[in-house]
C-alpha cells in the first residue's frame, strides 16, 4: 500500500490510538473513522455510522475506496463484517465470524482449549438451574461465573459469596439457557496482543490492564482504568511458555481453518509461579492495552496491519522500541454504573503530544466547537519514555491538566510493576 486510504471501525480510545499510529505511517494518506470521537475528528474524517452497522460500514468502505479496514470492537467481528469486506476484495484487519467465535462464545473457546491441551481454568457448563448449587459446592470459593456470549465486559462474576454466585449463575441460565462455572485462577494478569495470520504470528509487548475502578484493585470491574507496557510480570521465560503452550497451538489451529485468522488474538493470561494460563481470548486489540502498545511499534503501522490483512505477516520486519508506555484513564462521575455525560472538557490545549504524552480520546464528542464527554471512560493520558517510572510520570502530568466536572482517575496505575522493577532493577534497563 502506497499512499493508501484506511477506514477504522469503532469510536473508543483504542481506535484513536490506531488513528494516531496510522497518521504517523508514511504509507497512509487518508484516514476515515466510523463512528470515531472528538480525537479522531482531528486526524481523519468521522462518519456517523455505528460500528455494529456492518452493512453501513461495508458501503462506506466501498464509497471511500478503502485500501484497508481496521476493525476495533468485537461486535462487528462476531457479526461477520470482516467476511463481508473480504468477499468484495477489501483487505481487512480482523478475523471473520468463525475466528471471532473465540471471543463470541466462551464455551467455544473452552472447547478449543481443551482439544488443544491449552492451560486454562477447569470449567463446567450448566444448563439446569437445579444443578447450580451442586457444581458450586464441588468447586468451592471463590467462584467464577461466566455468561457465554458477548456481554460488553459485564459477563463475568468473581465472588466468594455463595448467594451472589448462585444468583449470577441462575440469572445467566434464565437469559442464555446455559452458564459456565469456572475454577478460580490465582496469580497476576497480563495481556498479550498477538498479531496473527496464516503465515506467522507476532507477540507485541505484554501489557497489564487495571480493571477495577479504585486504587488497590478495589471497587467494581470496569472497561479498564489504565494500563502499561511492557509488563514486567510477563518475563521472557513466561512469554516463551505462552508461545509454546498457547499461541503456537492456536496459530496452527486457525491456520487449518477454511478462512484463516487475520487480525489480533488477545490472550488474557493469569501467571502464577512463572506459568501462564488463559483467562480469556478476545478476537481484537484490547482497550486500553492498545493505547500503550501502538506507541511502542516503530514500524509503519499501516504496512504492518495491511500485511496481516493480506496474510503476509511472515514477510514483515517488525520493529519494536525499547520504551515504556503507561496510560491513565479519566472516567466520568458515576462510572461505571451511571456515568454523567455531556460535560465540557477543558485543559486539552497543547496536551496532545505534550512532553512525551498523548491524549487518547474515548467518550468525547464535538458540540458547538467544544469537546464534551459522551461516555463513561472519557479519555486517557498516555506517557511514553525510556523507563516505566518516567512514562507514568508523563501520563499523570498530562491528565492532571485536564478538567472535567466529577471526572476521576486512579492514582496507582503501574505501581505494582514499579515495585517489581525495584526488587529486580535490571529488567528496567
Ligand atoms: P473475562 O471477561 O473473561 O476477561 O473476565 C473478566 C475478569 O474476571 C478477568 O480479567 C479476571 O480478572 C477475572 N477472571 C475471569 N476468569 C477468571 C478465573 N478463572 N480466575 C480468576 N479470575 C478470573
Ligand atoms: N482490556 C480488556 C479488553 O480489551 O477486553
Amino acid at each position: 500500500m502506497r499512499e493508501g486510504t484506511v477506514l477504522i471501525v469503532g469510536g473508543g480510545g483504542r481506535e484513536h490510538a490506531l488513528a494516531i499510529g496510522l497518521a504517523n505511517s508514511e504509507s497512509v494518506s487518508e484516514i476515515h473513522v466510523a463512528p470515531g470521537n472528538a480525537g479522531t475528528s482531528g486526524i481523519g474524517t468521522n462518519h456517523p455510522i455505528p460500528a455494529s452497522d456492518i452493512h453501513g460500514v461495508t458501503k462506506l468502505a466501498v464509497e471511500i475506496e478503502a485500501d484497508l479496514v481496521v476493525i476495533g470492537p468485537e461486535a462487528p467481528l462476531v457479526a461477520g463484517l470482516a467476511d463481508d469486506l473480504r468477499s468484495i476484495g477489501i483487505p481487512c484487519f480482523g478475523p471473520g465470524a468463525n475466528g471471532a467465535m473465540i471471543e463470541g462464545s466462551k464455551q467455544h473457546a473452552k472447547k478449543i482449549m481443551r482439544k488443544l491441551g491449552i492451560p486454562t481454568a477447569e470449567s463446567v457448563m450448566v444448563r439446569d438451574e437445579n444443578r447450580v448449587m451442586g457444581v458450586l459446592d464441588s468447586m468451592g470459593p471463590p467462584w467464577v461465573i461466566k455468561r457465554d456470549g458477548l456481554a460488553a465486559g459485564k459477563g463475568v462474576t468473581v465472588t466468594s459469596d455463595i448467594e451472589e454466585a448462585e444468583y449470577a449463575a441462575s440469572s445467566a441460565i434464565k437469559k442464555d439457557e446455559s452458564v459456565l462455572i469456572e475454577s478460580f485462577l490465582e496469580g497476576e494478569e497480563a495481556s498479550l496482543l498477538v498479531l496473527m495470520d496464516e503465515s506467522d504470528f507476532a507477540v507485541l509487548p505484554a501489557s497489564q490492564d487495571h480493571k477495577r475502578l479504585n486504587d488497590g484493585d478495589n471497587g467494581p470491574n470496569t472497561g479498564g482504568m489504565g494500563a502499561y507496557a511492557p509488563a514486567p510480570v510477563a518475563e521472557i521465560s513466561v512469554i516463551k511458555r505462552a508461545i509454546s503452550s498457547i499461541i503456537a497451538p492456536m496459530h496452527e489451529y486457525f491456520s487449518k481453518e477454511e478462512s484463516p485468522y487475520r487480525g489480533c488474538l488477545y490472550v488474557g493470561l493469569m501467571i502464577r509461579d512463572g506459568l501462564p494460563s488463559v483467562v480469556e481470548f478476545n478476537a481484537r486489540l484490547g482497550d486500553p492495552e492498545t493505547q500503550v502498545t501502538i506507541p511502542l511499534i516503530e514500524s509503519d503501522l499501516g504496512l504492518l496491519l495491511l500485511s496481516v490483512a493480506e496474510g503476509k505477516l511472515g514477510e514483515f520486519d517488525l520493529k519494536i522500541s525499547d520504551n515504556y508506555a503507561a496510560t491513565v484513564v479519566l472516567a466520568s462521575e458515576g462510572y461505571p454504573h451511571n456515568p454523567a455525560k455531556g460535560r465540557e472538557i477543558s485543559g486539552l490545549e497543547g496536551t496532545q503530544f505534550d512532553k512525551g504524552a498523548i491524549i487518547h480520546h474515548a467518550g468525547t464528542k464535538l458540540s458547538n466547537g467544544k469537546i464534551i464527554s459522551s461516555g463513561g471512560r472519557v479519555l486517557s493520558a498516555t506517557g511514553i519514555d525510556e523507563s516505566l517510572s518516567e512514562a507514568i510520570e508523563a501520563a499523570y502530568g498530562a491528565i492532571s491538566k485536564i478538567n472535567l466536572e466529577g471526572g476521576h482517575f486512579r492514582q496507582d496505575i503501574g505501581s505494582r510493576a514499579l515495585d517489581r522493577l525495584q526488587s529486580s532493577p535490571k529488567s528496567e534497563d
